[in-house]
């Protein structure tokens, strides 16, 4: 079998779970080949299936993307399909899943009293655009900014439990669980300070916190190759959603030793459908 591993145009070569990925597919029969999701001259159909992995410059170009998706599904099986990158690129998903989730208020006007907020763009990845503040103000104006230029704005709570207990990714392959990390938290104190190394350590989910997991992903109709649910805790305890990441997650695939072969048996197992 052959397949696209999709990823960008990468002048860092910071995708660094390609090879561990790659490597198993190849144990499972897989050949896989790195495609840049955005190669003219790629042809998609000359592959058995393509696997949206580390395409993680589509955020200024999501339509462009979206699009590339839905004529890609039409020429090859598109994992996860097009429709679910569609939905999920654009956490407005957030607002109907029917989920626990972190308390979002979705515009610049009217923003509740917080002790800290966090405001974003419902399009991004890598907290892009994020800023965490105590300065109501200096929130304001960054939602209304971000209205300005035509894109849906969340405002939200900060939650200081990213920095005890930390956000929680539950990892699944084909709709089976693979493993769960804890991840650091991203906005460090007052600024935009990110850390983007992907810095996690191995953990196994409390029974509370499957549920929430297992219940984001009983929403989801289609056949998932790869899904990451990305939990918080509120104040009180409550796991609750805050992001579930369908289109390009890092797997964590290094974290556990099982996690790569568990990636590939999912990809092989849907190919023969
Ligand atoms: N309400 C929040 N409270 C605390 N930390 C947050 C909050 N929202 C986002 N963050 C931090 O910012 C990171 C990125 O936000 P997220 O909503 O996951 O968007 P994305 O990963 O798509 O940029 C999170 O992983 C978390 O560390
Ligand atoms: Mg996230």
């Amino acid at each position: 079998m052959k397949v696209a591993y999709v990823t960008f145009a990468d002048p860092l070569g910071h995708d660094d779970e390609r090879e561990t990925a790659l490597a198993a597919w190849l144990g499972a029969g897989v050949e896989g080949t790195p495609v840049r999701w955005d190669d003219q001259d790629v042809d998609w159909s000359s592959f058995d299936a393509a696997v949206v992995r580390s395409t993680w410059d589509y955020i200024d170009r999501r339509d462009e993307f979206v699009a590339w998706a839905h004529r890609t599904g039409e020429r090859t099986r598109l994992l996860n399909p097009a429709t679910v990158l569609e939905w999920n690129t654009d956490k407005t998903y957030l607002r109907d899943l029917g989920v626990p989730t972190v308390p979002t208020h979705w515009s610049d006007e009217g923003i509740p009293e917080w002790d800290e907020y966090v405001v974003k763009p419902a399009i991004s990845a890598g907290a892009r655009d994020t800023i965490r503040t105590a300065d109501r103000a200096v929130a304001e104006a960054h939602a209304a900014e971000l209205v300005r230029q035509g894109r849906t704005v969340m405002v939200q709570p900060y939650l200081d439990t990213v920095e005890h207990e930390g956000e929680l990714s539950l990892l699944y392959f084909g709709g089976q669980f693979s493993h769960a990390v804890r991840r650091h938290p991203m906005l460090a104190g007052g600024g935009q300070e990110l850390d983007l190394n992907n810095r996690a350590t191995l953990r196994d989910p409390d029974t509370d916190q499957f549920e929430v997991a297992e219940l984001v992903l009983s929403k989801v109709s289609e056949e998932l190759l790869y899904a990451r649910v990305d939990l918080v805790r509120m104040p009180d305890g409550e796991p609750v959603l805050i992001e579930l990441e369908l289109t390009e997650p890092y797997l964590f695939l290094r974290y556990e030793l099982d996690a790569p072969d568990l990636f590939a048996n999912a990809l092989v197992s849907m190919l023969r459908g």
